[in-house]
């Protein structure tokens, strides 16, 4: 197969070429960026200098996309809105983005976090790509928008409670590596502000709050639901930890803790373990470790939940979508294990 990374310099496009090139269905890998265009692949990449001998390439979206099988986007907020028309104009036979640009089908929602969609008609085309919840419905997919990485660990904890008797609208407390604020260094990214130091932002109004209610709301019939997040930078470069509590209406503990593990019996990169996960043991992995607990009364309920930001969060997501919507195996690219200690 053909594979197309547009937008291969920043670090999800980088995450991403380092799985293609390991992917056992793809032969031929074409990276494009604008500001690296005609650069070694390693001088932006060191990690992925052995695996490829290719340069950036300077071509337009819809150049590149030409004869391409799978077409990943990688590019910051609403740059792939303005490309989107004619990259599916050329017939790729999947298109994955992983911006938000094409997660929220809801326009009240979309224009809530982001304001007035650019190219609201190609929305409809575009499958969620929660691969872990949607599985074998992506089957088929020719446009998939990959969840964000907040968004991605919320709604794996979010969907272990979605059947539970919950008294309250839940809230998702979640902490950050700087890596989830791109290649492009910022005041907030900078290392001596993030070293030693954790702070909280986007307070009350985080954007992914739109794609993770609008997922809530599906799972559990509620058209108005909004489960808040509660968004932490912390000093760590990968990673998302997330963890939510909730009140149920009566003590059933044990009945949500088996209805929780039971929801992702079958799910290959998801394991709900016996102690709270650890960040370090998914880093470099497209796994969720998730743990499920109820207080002694059986009336609250936490789930705690790490992901590596890069993978499951965003490039490991997105090429398991792909292996979905591609009817491969689902773990294919997916299977090499992190390294602890890291
Ligand atoms: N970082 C994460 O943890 C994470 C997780 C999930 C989703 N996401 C989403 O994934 C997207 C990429 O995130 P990121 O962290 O990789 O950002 P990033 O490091 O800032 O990289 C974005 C890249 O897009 C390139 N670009 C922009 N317009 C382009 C165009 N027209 N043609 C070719 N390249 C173009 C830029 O490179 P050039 O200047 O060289 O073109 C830049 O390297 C964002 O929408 C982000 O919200 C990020």
């Amino acid at each position: 197969m053909r594979v197309v990374v547009i937008g291969a310099a920043g670090y999800v496009g980088g995450e991403l070429l380092r799985l293609l090139f390991q992917h056992p269905s793809i032969t031929e890998v074409t990276a494009t960026s604008r500001s690296q265009a005609g650069k070694p692949l390693g001088d932006i990449h060191p990690a992925l200098r052995h695996l490829a001998d290719i340069r950036f390439a300077g071509l337009s979206p819809a150049e590149a996309v030409r004869d391409a099988d799978v077409v990943f986007l990688a590019l910051e907020h609403g740059e792939s809105s303005k490309v989107m028309a004619e990259v599916i104009d050329q017939g790729a036979g999947l298109v994955i983005d992983l911006a938000a640009d094409f997660r929220i089908h809801d326009g009240r929602l979309h224009e809530t976090c982001y304001g007035v969609h650019p190219a609201p008609a190609l929305v409809p085309r575009f499958e969620y790509g929660l691969a872990d919840i949607r599985g074998t419905e992506l089957r088929g997919a020719k446009a998939i928008a990959a969840p964000g990485c907040f968004a991605t660990a919320a709604q794996l904890a979010l969907y272990a409670l979605k059947d539970a008797p919950l008294a309250t609208e839940p809230a998702v407390y979640a902490i950050t590596g700087s890596s989830g604020a791109g290649v492009h260094p910022r005041p907030t990214t900078h290392h001596p502000a993030r070293a030693h130091n954790v702070f909280g932002y986007s307070v009350l109004g985080h954007r992914h709050e739109g794609e993770i209610a609008e997922q809530w709301r599906a799972w559990t019939g509620r058209a108005e639901a909004m489960p808040r997040l509660l968004s932490h930078s912390g000093p760590f470069v990968r990673g998302i930890y997330a963890t939510v509590h909730a009140s149920l209406r009566s003590p059933e503990g044990p009945a949500v803790v088996a209805a929780a593990t039971k929801a992702f019996a079958d799910r290959a990169f998801v394991r709900v373990q016996a102690t709270p996960p650890e960040l370090t043991h998914v880093v470099g992995t497209n796994d969720a470790l998730l743990h499920i607990a109820t207080s002694r009364a059986g009336t609250e309920v936490v789930v705690m939940v790490a992901i590596d930001n890069l993978i499951k969060g965003a490039g490991g997501q997105a090429v398991q979508a792909m292996n979905l919507a591609l009817g491969l195996e689902e773990t294919a690219g997916l299977r090499a294990p992190g390294a602890f200690p890291i």
